[in-house]
């Protein structure tokens, strides 16, 4: 019998579905919500933004993009101004993602943007920016984005605003519901290959966690997880609170801080799955509010001195441990990154200013003129974190020479007060460069720099882990997955000195830097070339009784030249060990034969990317022992499972 690929995909459904496993093919959740040409004049689902937007929002027959009507948008009197449309009333639920798209005109050149826009559950309003594309006065399309919201969110709505107040036409709106895709299930979780290396987690935020294929990403892979942006100054603090205390008792010392809703849907995952959290940030120049800086608590007032600043960030930190104590105690926050990048690429401090005027200027600085502020920081953290929290100087471009030397300064004389417990690195790396195949830093760079930090004897962790390509670039991918792997190898070989390996996200089309595609997943949550160039070259036995991977590492010349750990690694390369199947039918290699090792082998016929057989799981495959891997293996292995031959 011969399967064509849809045959065989065909096979596959009915396998998962035998295993009671969700299909591959995605299915829409609620499908359609708004998906409109304008073609029937009507534009009900759209409304001018509250009673100070001026639009009006009319149907129009002049210049539509497709067919002969669109949407107008005119007399705006602020960028801000333009159609929205409530989520809730098209019925859109907290958790599930959606897709919306949508071509638009601005009368003059203006940048587009799709933006979101909701109240928290203290009833202030948020919004975000989701997708934006530059319009000259002709038709472009706004990028098909995805989004959700979390419960605690109200009044949701996505609206379509521009820089300045341009007419602006509407046409093809599309709002949906995502595709809902599983994760494979039959990788090893990574979490598992590096168990006695180091921890492996991610960040991710409240939005980003809605999916649960996303929590189902995170429970397989990570082992650490990091708040993306919930419990940073601009999130924990409370201004209210803040210019409350202020009024009343006159002191202007004691910034308030408040657990935000946000932070707890991620810190509820983490207690109800145990998962150890990396606090981050503490002291940092950026999504830090100016008004934190300021005399009278306003964005206009006069920065205060470095006494009162002192007082402040003693407070700041103290409330942050204790809102974290009073309902967190028993989450396990087994890092903290007091610092964030306080010293440029060159080694020095930052400028001084507002980081409101985008260069990176520091209101810290400002303040204290330089970067004395860091020891303070690192004294009040190690007096009110808990026992047991490893605190942690964070930066990027770490392998810039003079940053680095200033950390190493820095962090020595940390070190020798016993303040400082470990280096964050956070590898924000590039494996092609201007359109160019250079990468940067080159792998060789980062490894001197790993190198350079381990003789500081103290713990490092990589803590934000992506790596871009240029998409232009040929073979982008291929040259991600071998620059991911060279990366790796650097690490590994330093991995007595590495406590997590923390990457910067979960899935590409939710990063920060997603027209990158900088992650190990796809927006499908498949695992990419690079997955598996980090995790070709550890071999795994797999214990059938607890089904976790256990790895030992492929060459000894890596091994031997790490320090302080003994050779206690066995050399085992699975490919060249192996040539023998070892069970008819056991396609996962985990010792037993049954429905999952069908499903692997169906979905490797059906040419599935992310379906990866170890070579002897290919021998093992080979059910019906005639030569090459097809649907009559996965029908034989059917067999063997339904006891129909043994
Ligand atoms: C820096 C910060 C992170 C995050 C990333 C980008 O590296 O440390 O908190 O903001 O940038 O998302």
């Amino acid at each position: 019998m011969k399967y064509s690929r849809k045959a065989t995909a065909a096979l596959l459904s009915g396998v998962l579905a035998l295993a009671g496993m969700p299909v591959l093919e995605p299915s829409a959740a609620e499908g359609d919500l708004l998906v409109t040409d304008f073609e029937d004049g009507d534009v009900k689902a759209f409304s001018k933004r509250g009673d100070d937007d001026t639009s009006v929002i009319a149907s129009c027959t002049e210049d539509a993009h497709g067919g002969t009507s669109c949407m107008s948008v005119t007399e705006r009197s602020q960028g801000w101004n333009g159609p929205s449309v409530s989520l809730e009333s098209l019925g859109c639920k907290p958790g599930v993602q959606y897709l919306a798209t949508a071509w638009v005109k601005m009368k003059w050149y203006n940048t587009v943007r799709l933006s979101m826009q909701y109240t928290d559950e203290d009833g202030e309003q948020h919004y975000d920016n989701l997708a934006q594309i530059k319009s000259d006065g002709k038709w472009v399309q706004i990028p098909e984005t995805k989004f959700s919201f979390t419960t605690g969110m109200k009044d949701v709505s996505i609206y379509i605003e521009g820089d300045d107040k341009a007419d602006m036409w509407v046409d093809d709106f599309s709002l949906t519901a995502a595709p809902v895709y599983p994760i494979q299930e039959d990788i090893p979780g990574l979490k598992d290959v590096y168990a006695d290396y180091f921890k492996i987690g991610g960040a991710v935020t409240a939005k980003e966690l809605s999916p649960k294929s996303t929590q189902d990403l995170i429970l397989k892979h990570y082992n650490s997880i990091t708040l993306g942006n919930e419990l940073k100054p601009e999130n924990m603090l409370d201004m209210k609170a803040t210019l409350a205390y202020y009024e009343e008792t006159g002191d202007n010392t004691v910034p308030k801080v408040k657990l935000n809703g946000a932070a707890k849907i991620i810190l509820d995952f983490c207690r109800e799955h145990n998962i150890p959290v990396r606090g981050h940030v503490l002291v940092w120049y950026s999504q830090t509010p100016y008004w934190f800086f300021t005399d009278d608590y306003t964005k206009e007032g006069k920065l205060v001195d470095e006494k009162t600043m002192l007082k402040r960030m003693e407070n700041y930190i103290k409330g942050v441990f204790e809102a974290l104590e009073a309902e967190y105690s028993d989450v396990d926050f087994y890092a903290w990154d007091v610092v964030n990048e306080a010293w440029e690429d060159g080694g020095t401090p930052r400028l001084k200013g507002k980081y409101e005027d985008s260069n990176g200027s520091s209101a810290w600085v400002a303040i204290f003129g330089d970067n004395s502020f860091i020891e303070p920081a690192f004294e009040y953290a190690r007096k009110y974190a808990p026992k047991g929290t490893k605190l942690y100087y964070n930066d990027y471009n770490e392998y810039m020479q003079g940053k680095q030397e200033a950390i190493i300064k820095m962090a020595t004389d940390l070190k020798a007060k016993g303040l400082i417990d470990g280096i964050g690195l956070q590898s924000h790396l590039n494996c092609t460069n201007n359109a160019t195949t250079d990468p940067f830093p080159y792998a060789q760079q980062y490894e001197s720099a790993l190198k350079k930090y381990t003789e500081l004897g103290l713990d490092l962790q990589i803590t934000e882990l992506d790596v871009t390509y240029d998409k232009s670039v040929a073979n982008g991918e291929k040259l991600q997955a071998k620059y991911y792997s060279d990366i790796m190898d650097a690490i590994v070989k330093y991995k007595d000195y590495i406590s997590a390996v923390v990457f910067w996200g979960t899935t590409d089309d939710q990063s920060w830097r997603a027209s990158q595609n900088p992650l190990l997943f796809d927006e499908k949550y498949q695992a990419k070339p690079c997955f598996d160039s980090i995790i070709d070259g550890i071999s795994y036995t797999t214990t059938a009784s607890t089904a976790t991977t256990k790895k030992t590492t492929e060459s000894t010349s890596e091994t031997t030249e790490t320090t302080t750990k003994s050779t206690e690694t066995t050399v085992s390369s699975e490919k060249s060990s192996v040539s023998e199947p070892t069970l008819r039918g056991d396609v996962n290699c985990d010792k037993t034969v049954d429905v999952s090792d069908a499903v692997l082998l169906a979905r490797f016929v059906a040419e599935d990317a992310g379906a990866d057989i170890t070579e002897t799981g290919k021998l093992n495959a080979d059910a019906d022992g005639k030569n090459g891997l097809t649907g009559d293996d996965v029908v034989t292995i059917l067999r063997i499972i339904a006891k129909l031959e043994t």
